[in-house]
């Protein structure tokens, strides 16, 4: 049979009826209504053309189950986040598949879990308060920036182990902040996703913005592999430095550099943006700042875990995430063939009545007595690949809350913020404004 022939032969979901380019503007900028509309259209799957090749949406929880749990040799997921490969590197856990992934994942899955994660959350702690302490009472701030100087003070603390004072810590932190503001404008995720991320054009564009990053890390990485102490070490950096190969070959500094990247751009962008959401979304609610606020004055934390979870059902930081198909896969009754690109959609599971009823209400209580379900609160995504830093986050989250609402009563600032695009996350407008009312 011809190609053609097996291509006209398949059965495969709908396609969202609308030119191309407007396509990749709308799902490159945020604009979700159009997976709104697709699914009232369509369904719960349906395609759009987007970089090179069909992307297929799926808001069925049973099809999203089926693609999390498909072996990773039908699906890679690597090959899904190609698009952070001109900034992450070709080693990054987010960037690797199959057996390379794996090995790199058991390596670092152990630092994000049990006694490591008790050791973390007193680090939060600290810095937690320490950050909030410098709030001023009575004007107005910006959670997203409070957000981010605290994850990232913990993400540098954690993976790098650099002292929180010291000039090449600030060094590394202003660095990081620089490459995220300079990925945050939205057109550049456009011309990557047309360009292809590891086009020349776009490896030349992201060069500048990369070098003060991977400069202080190259630094710091030749001075640990001198250390003596670093078996009695805590931080991951020390942890990658002792790792060996079944052939008992270390890492090499380029496979180093790109896992520490991921780590502390995966690590607290995500968190920040989060919290902003969560925050923002918890102002407008009647009565919810007091109820947190009063909260924290105990040791009880189950309201702060409600408000997380809720906020990242109705405001997923991420909106979708991403698998190519490697091998052909049936799924929801559609066949798929190597090279479709297989999208588990975030924002529409989260949104569907059948199972949050008043689904685009934020209800904190939704959460009492019930456990996000697999494969319907999925903001970390799923199956072999779900985020190693989900516990850390969860953990960050509620802890900022916390100390948040321990230093008193918050209110909104200005009408409730429309979501925007900062590289592939979805923010609130003004990065969640508020002030204390006291
Ligand atoms: C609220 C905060 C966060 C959100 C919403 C988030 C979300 C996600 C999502 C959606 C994925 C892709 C999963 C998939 O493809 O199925 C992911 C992967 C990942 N995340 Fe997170 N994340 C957060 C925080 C963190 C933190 C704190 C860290 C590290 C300290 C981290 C490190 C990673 C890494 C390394 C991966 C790649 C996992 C793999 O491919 O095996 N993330 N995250």
């Amino acid at each position: 049979m011809s190609a053609a022939a097996t291509a006209t032969a398949r059965r495969l979901p709908p396609m969202v009826d609308q030119n191309r380019i407007s396509q990749v503007w709308q799902v490159t900028q945020a604009q979700n209504q159009i997976f709104d509309r697709a699914r009232a259209k369509y369904g719960d799957t349906f395609g759009l053309s987007l970089a090179r090749g069909q992307w297929y949406y799926f808001a069925d929880p049973a099809d999203v189950k089926q693609i999390f749990t498909s072996p990773p040799t039908a699906l890679h997921a690597g090959k899904g986040n190609e698009i952070l490969a001109t900034a992450l590197g070709e080693y990054s856990l987010l960037i690797l598949d199959e057996g390379e992934h794996m090995r790199q994942r058991k390596l670092l899955l152990p630092s994000f879990h049990g006694e490591k994660l008790a050791k973390q959350t007193a680090t939060m702690e600290r810095i937690a308060e320490e950050v909030v302490g410098r709030i001023p009472k009575g004007e107005s701030f910006v959670v997203r920036d409070m957000a981010q100087d605290i994850a990232l003070e913990v993400i540098l603390e954690v993976v790098l182990g650099t002292a929180s004072t010291g000039t090449q810590h600030d060094r590394l932190g202003e660095a990081t902040r620089h490459l995220l503001d300079w990925i945050a404008k939205g057109y550049r995720l456009a011309i990557s996703t047309v360009l292809g991320p590891r086009s020349r054009p776009v490896k030349r564009m992201y060069k500048p913005a990369l070098a003060p990053l991977d400069q202080g890390l190259y630094e710091l990485i030749a001075e640990r592999r001198q250390a003596t102490d670093l078996e009695e070490r805590e931080d991951i950096l020390s942890m990658l430095l002792l790792a060996r190969d079944e052939d008992d070959q270390p890492m090499t500094d380029v496979e180093i550099r790109d896992e520490l990247v991921t780590l502390i751009v995966a690590g607290h962008e995500t968190t920040a943006t989060a919290l902003a959401w969560a925050l923002e979304r918890l102002t407008r609610l009647p009565g919810g700042t007091e109820r947190l606020h009063e909260e924290s004055l105990t040791e009880e934390t189950e309201y702060a875990r409600w408000v997380s979870q809720e906020a990242l059902r109705l405001r997923p930081v991420l909106d979708f995430v991403l698998r190519r198909v490697m091998e052909p896969i049936e799924i929801g009754g559609y066949q798929f063939e190597e090279g479709d690109m297989l999208a588990p959609s975030i924002y529409l599971v989260h949104r569907r009545e059948d199972i949050y009823p008043d689904p685009l209400a934020f209800k904190p209580e939704r959460w009492d007595g019930v456990k996000p379900g697999t494969y319907t609160w999925f903001p970390f995504g799923g199956g072999v690949r779900r985020c190693i830093g989900m516990q850390f986050a969860m953990a960050e989250m509620e802890i900022v809350m916390r100390a948040v609402a321990r230093a008193g009563i918050l209110l909104p600032v200005g009408p409730k913020e429309p979501t925007i695009p900062r590289f592939i996350t979805s923010s609130p407008k003004r990065g969640g404004q508020v002030r204390f009312a006291f």
